[in-house]
Parts: structure tokens; C-alpha cells; sequence
């Protein structure tokens, strides 16, 4: 099974072209991840696919709360929401999101049966220091992004991997570093009783490259940024994805 993601970011969808169901003959899923006024819109037009949020906040009281400008995990669940992105880089440059903030999210997020989509990935000096400085950075992410998270909850959990340096620039990372690093990953979580976490990688995919990467066993599927706002762009990229032996 691979899962397929589109993050819409800030951009406006043109849901009409969204609507045609593409043919699918295998067994993946489609989820799409709009800007919070369009989940409405998405969940009724576009059949096809579950639908995800790009953000959620990290408190939920059963009568709302005094928080200005925020969406909580209740009001995602009231329109249909499956999967959260959590701690995306933009979240954590733009918003200055913390990782204790990204946990308290996730713990939360699991709390309210959400599936949880943890962003993780280094910059481009980290990385330019070589694998182990990487993975010691990914590392400092995961260990507080998933602080008391337990192992009952580990079906519900994706790590998408996006090195920030590979996202909207164009240039993707190698089948051999990402595999590389889903093995520290996976290793590292294993430590926590996590062994069950699916592995994502994102950060340039598009229809060029998403047959190399899904072609691999330790990539369970991508997150795709600007490639997924254009339907026909997606749609490439699932044509390939159906493709695939
Ligand atoms: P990109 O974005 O596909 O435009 O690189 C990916 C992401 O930020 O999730």
C-alpha cells in the first residue's frame, strides 16, 4: 500500500477540475490536504480521495476556547478530516512552531483518532556536514516531536521526510540518502517500541521522479507540494504511481 499526499500549501484550489475520479486499479490512497476554507469544498467534490489538514492547534476544549484565528482537532474531526500534517518546515519557520508545540499537536492529534503526518528534515548545512550530523538532527526532532507518544498509537503515525533544502526547489533527494535515512529513522524508533511508523518522503516529487522512489520498500509514500495543486499535474504523478509493478 503507498499513500499518495497532496499538500495544497496557501494555494487556491480549482475544485471542478478535481472532480473526475481517475481510474485507480491499485491498492493506494489519495489524500488531499487543503487551506482550512476548503476542506468543506473538498470533502463534497472530491470523492476520490481522504481528506487531510496541513495544521492543527495544540489545545481542544469540548466548548471551544478563546484562541483566535485557530482550528482545533474537533472541528477538523466535525468535517470529515482523517489525516493532520503536523510540524511542516514552513510551520516551524513561518509560525516559529517549537517541536514541544509539535508534540503537544500530535499527542492530541492521537488523542482524537486523527492520523498524524510528523514533517521532519534537516537544512542544507546539516546536511552538507554528512549522514551522521543528519541523522543526530532528525534524531533532536523525533525525540521531542514524539515524547510520551506510546506504541498503541504507532498504526496512526506517518514521518514524512522532506529535507528542507529538497522542498520547492527542485531538486530532490537521492533513492540512496532516503533510504539511508529511513534505516536511522526506523532504527531510532524502534529504540521507543516504534516499529510500525510508516516511512513518507517529500521535498520536489513529481511525476519524474515519484516511480523511482514508490519503486522502493522503505517508502510507503510521498508528500507532494507544489506538483499536487494542478489536478493534471497530480494526476501524472498517479498515472505513474498505477503503473508501477
Ligand atoms: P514540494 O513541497 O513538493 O513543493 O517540494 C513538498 C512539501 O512541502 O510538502
Amino acid at each position: 500500500m503507498k499513500f499518495i499526499i497532496a499538500n495544497w500549501k496557501m494555494h487556491i484550489p480549482n475544485i471542478k477540475s478535481w472532480q473526475k475520479k481517475p481510474n485507480l486499479n491499485k491498492d493506494i490512497r489519495i489524500i488531499i490536504a487543503p487551506p482550512f476554507p476548503f476542506l468543506n469544498e473538498v470533502k463534497k467534490n472530491i470523492s476520490w480521495a481522504e481528506l487531510g489538514a496541513q495544521d492543527v492547534f495544540y489545545k481542544d476544549f469540548p466548548n471551544g476556547g478563546a484562541f483566535t484565528g485557530e482550528v482545533s482537532a474537533s472541528m477538523l474531526k466535525y468535517f470529515g478530516v482523517k489525516y493532520v500534517i503536523i510540524g511542516h518546515s514552513e510551520r516551524r519557520k513561518y509560525g516559529k512552531e517549537t517541536d514541544e508545540i509539535i508534540n503537544e499537536k500530535i499527542l492530541l492529534s492521537l488523542k482524537k483518532e486523527l492520523q498524524v503526518i510528523l514533517c521532519i528534515g534537516e537544512p542544507l548545512n546539516i546536511r552538507l556536514k554528512g549522514i551522521s550530523a543528519t541523522d543526530n538532527f532528525l534524531k533532536n526532532q523525533l525525540k521531542i516531536d514524539l515524547n510520551k507518544v506510546t506504541k498503541n498509537f504507532q498504526n496512526n503515525i506517518f514521518i514524512a521526510y522532506e529535507p528542507i533544502w529538497a522542498i520547492g526547489s527542485g531538486r530532490t533527494d537521492s533513492l540512496n540518502d532516503i533510504t539511508e535515512v529511513a534505516g536511522l529513522v526506523r532504527k531510532f524508533l524502534a529504540t521507543k517500541g516504534l516499529n510500525k511508523i510508516k516511512f513518507l518522503y517529500g521535498g520536489s516529487v513529481s511525476d519524474s521522479n515519484v516511480g523511482e522512489f514508490l519503486k522502493s520498500k522503505e517508502i510507503d509514500g510521498v508528500l507532494v507540494g507544489s506538483s499536487s495543486v494542478d489536478a493534471k499535474e497530480f494526476k501524472k504523478i498517479l498515472n505513474v504511481v498505477l503503473k508501477l509493478k
